[in-house]
Parts: C-alpha cells; sequence; structure tokens
C-alpha cells in the first residue's frame, strides 16, 4: 500500500517525495498506442475496462506513485449536449460551438451520475484491478478552461471568440461558468463517491487571462467548486497553468495542494503559500527530450528548491509529450525516487 501521494497532498512524513506525471497515461507509451491502435479515443475513455488498462500502464511501466483515471477534461461538455470529437492532428472539436445566451441556455447542467456513469465505472474497476498498490486521482476541467473549448469549439491560440464574450458580454460568459461550476463539482463529487482518492482541478488556460481577469473569471468559479464541494476527506488538487502572479489566491480557494508550472521557483512558492497547501510541479516537460544524466541534475535541482520535509509532490509542469522516449520518463520517476530521501531524515 503506497500511500506517498496522499499523505504529501496532507503535508504528512514522508520516506520519499511521491511523483506522477500530469497526462502519464497516453501516447508515450507504446502499450497505449498498441490499445489506441485498436479503438478511438472516447471509445477507450467511454469502455471502462480498456480505460483502465490504460490508467494502470504507467503504473506498472514507469513505476508512478499515483494513477489518473484515463479520460478527458472534455466529457463534461459532452454530457451536457455537445457532442466532443477528436479529430487526428486537430485535437478536440465541437462542431457547434457556444456563441450566444440562447446557447448557454440550452446545455444541461448534466447529472454525472447517469451522463458521466463510464467514468464513475472505469473509476471501480481500476481501483478494483490496483487494489490500493497507488492512490487513484479524479479530476475535471475548470470552468473557465472548458469554456475556452466550448466557444472556440477547438483548441485555439488567439482565443478571439472568448476574449470577444469576455468584453462584450461578460453575463453570458458568466451564465456558461455558472453552470459549468456546478456540473464540475457535481462530477468531481461523484467520482470521490466512485473512489477517487484525491482530485485534481487542470485551469490549463487560466494563464491567458491578465491577473484581474483570471481571478474574476477562472479562480472565482473554482472557489465556487472547491468551497461547495462535499470531498470526503479527499484532496484537492488546483492546477492552473501560468497564473503564478495569483499564487497566494490560489492557496486561500480551501483546496490542499497548488500545482505549479515551470515558471515558478519553488524555494519562493513554498515561501509563499507552503504554510497553507501542499505544493506540485515542476519540472519543464521539454527538459525529459535531454539526457537521463541531465534529467536527474534537474530532479536534484527540483528538489533542492523546495528542500526539507514533506508537502511536496513530485510532477511536471505540464503534460508529458507524446514522443518523449519511455527511458526518459522512467529515468525520471527512477531519479526523484534515488535523490528524495535524503530529503526526508
Ligand atoms: O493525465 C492522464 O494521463 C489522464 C488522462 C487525461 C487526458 N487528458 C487524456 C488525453 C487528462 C488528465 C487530460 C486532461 C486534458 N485534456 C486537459 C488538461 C491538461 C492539459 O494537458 O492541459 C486538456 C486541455 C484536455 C483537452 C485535450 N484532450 C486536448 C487539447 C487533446 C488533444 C491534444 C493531445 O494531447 O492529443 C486531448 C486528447 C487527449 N486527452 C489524449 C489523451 C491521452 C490524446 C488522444 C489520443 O490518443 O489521440
Amino acid at each position: 500500500m503506497n500511500d506517498l501521494f496522499l499523505r504529501a497532498c496532507r503535508r504528512q512524513r514522508v520516506e520519499r517525495t511521491p511523483v506522477w506525471m500530469m497526462r502519464q497515461a497516453g501516447r508515450y507509451l507504446p502499450e497505449y498506442r498498441a490499445i489506441r491502435a485498436k479503438a478511438d479515443f472516447m471509445t477507450m475513455v467511454k469502455t471502462p475496462e480498456l480505460a483502465a488498462e490504460v490508467t494502470i500502464q504507467p503504473v506498472d511501466i514507469i513505476g508512478v506513485d499515483a494513477a489518473i483515471i484515463f479520460s478527458d477534461i472534455l466529457v463534461v461538455p459532452d454530457a451536457m449536449g455537445m457532442p466532443l470529437e477528436m479529430v487526428e492532428s486537430r485535437g478536440p472539436v465541437f462542431r457547434a460551438p457556444i456563441r450566444s445566451r440562447s446557447d448557454v441556455d440550452a446545455l444541461n447542467v448534466a447529472d454525472p451520475e447517469r451522463a458521466l456513469r463510464y467514468v464513475m465505472e472505469a473509476i471501480g474497476v481500476t481501483k478494483r484491478s490496483l487494489a490500493g498498490r497507488v492512490p487513484l486521482i479524479g479530476f475535471a476541467g475548470s470552468p473557465w478552461t472548458l469554456a475556452t473549448y466550448m466557444i472556440e469549439g477547438s483548441g485555439s491560440k488567439e482565443f478571439k471568440h472568448v476574449a470577444r464574450m469576455m468584453l462584450d458580454e461578460p453575463e453570458v460568459l458568466d451564465l456558461l461558468l455558472d453552470k459549468l461550476a456546478t456540473g464540475v463539482r457535481l462530477f468531481l463529487e461523484a467520482q470521490i463517491a466512485a473512489g477517487a482518492d484525491a482530485v485534481q482541478i487542470f485551469d490549463t488556460w487560466g494563464g491567458f487571462l491578465t491577473p484581474d481577469h483570471y481571478k474574476r473569471f477562472s479562480l472565482d468559479y473554482i472557489f465556487k467548486i472547491v468551497s461547495n464541494l462535499h470531498r470526503d476527506g479527499a484532496p484537492v488538487i488546483i492546477f492552473s497553468k501560468g497564473a503564478n502572479h495569483s499564487l497566494i489566491d490560489i492557496a486561500g480557494v480551501g483546496a490542499d495542494v497548488v500545482s505549479v508550472d515551470w515558471t515558478a521557483d519553488l524555494a519562493e512558492v513554498r515561501n509563499r503559500i507552503g504554510e497553507k497547501v501542499a505544493i506540485q510541479g515542476n519540472l519543464n516537460p521539454s527538459y525529459l527530450y535531454a539526457s537521463p544524466e541531465q534529467i536527474r541534475r534537474e530532479v536534484r535541482s527540483i528538489l533542492r528548491k523546495f528542500g526539507n520535509g514533506s508537502g511536496h509532490i513530485f510532477n511536471l509542469g505540464h503534460g508529458i509529450f507524446p514522443d518523449v522516449p519511455v527511458e526518459h520518463a522512467r529515468a525520471l520517476i527512477r531519479a526523484v525516487k534515488e535523490e528524495s530521501p535524503a530529503f526526508h531524515g
């Protein structure tokens, strides 16, 4: 029973620093690609046995200290009435994006126990196969990050439609964010009830916003989720990429862990918020292209930055890239396991 991850989330004593990687179940693993060759992405997500199998792959193959359920943040809009398509080499696409108040009104707040039943079933199957080997993380997108995909209709560089709506019709955006906050809260509660040991909120595009707009359109809705969440003891992690300007506010919403990207200095982050929350991060995912020797140096440097004692969960500052050699991912995990006991004397 490896509960290092949960103990670190609670800032309890650990013998070494736990480690997992965002997007750890994915294409850099040949074993993932073998399954993906036979089933499309949404079929894998919606088939509990397949989802459970790829969820457990990184535990078996590279030795991470936590599993994260194989799914996607965009299953929530899918359940609200916007069919999600994963288009090869383009990513997620919604054919009918949200552009007006009537589009928002037409969305249902999904009843996750019905519309997202397959996620809870995947969690059940995964928990049974893991049999306590490592904890299982559930997750959802932040309302803001989900809204960017729903309004743009796909991934975006310019955020043209969402910027227009935010500034010209903020009341429409607020209606959408409010619906999403309720849906996301219910979904996280359902995942915890199904057996998720912790939950992470992915706010991948929080860093698009100015600090004031970040608080107004992203963090306030994350606060709405966290402050109303029946978490049953499960730690809550917030990952707002590119929002290091608001660390103190993020640490104040009531989550247990704040996940930071590689532009933050972990010593500084610990100084500012380490009394309040555990800290997750923050290796630059591109550094995994370097040799295992250099990866180990970078691991040491991050462990030194955080310093002695508990309250650190080692992770990347964002998801692992699909063409990183598996050997390098394994080298990262091995380096954290071998180098970190010295920091927990
Ligand atoms: O972390 C894990 O291993 C669990 C599974 C997981 C996936 N997506 C699987 C996935 C998680 C936690 C996510 C979160 C997610 N999805 C985010 C937030 C985190 C981040 O990376 O920023 C976002 C923004 C999405 C939306 C999304 N899903 C995009 C933009 C894409 C296309 C780009 C890409 O990486 O392929 C996806 C597809 C996706 N989600 C894949 C996987 C394994 C690749 C699908 C494939 O096999 O073709």
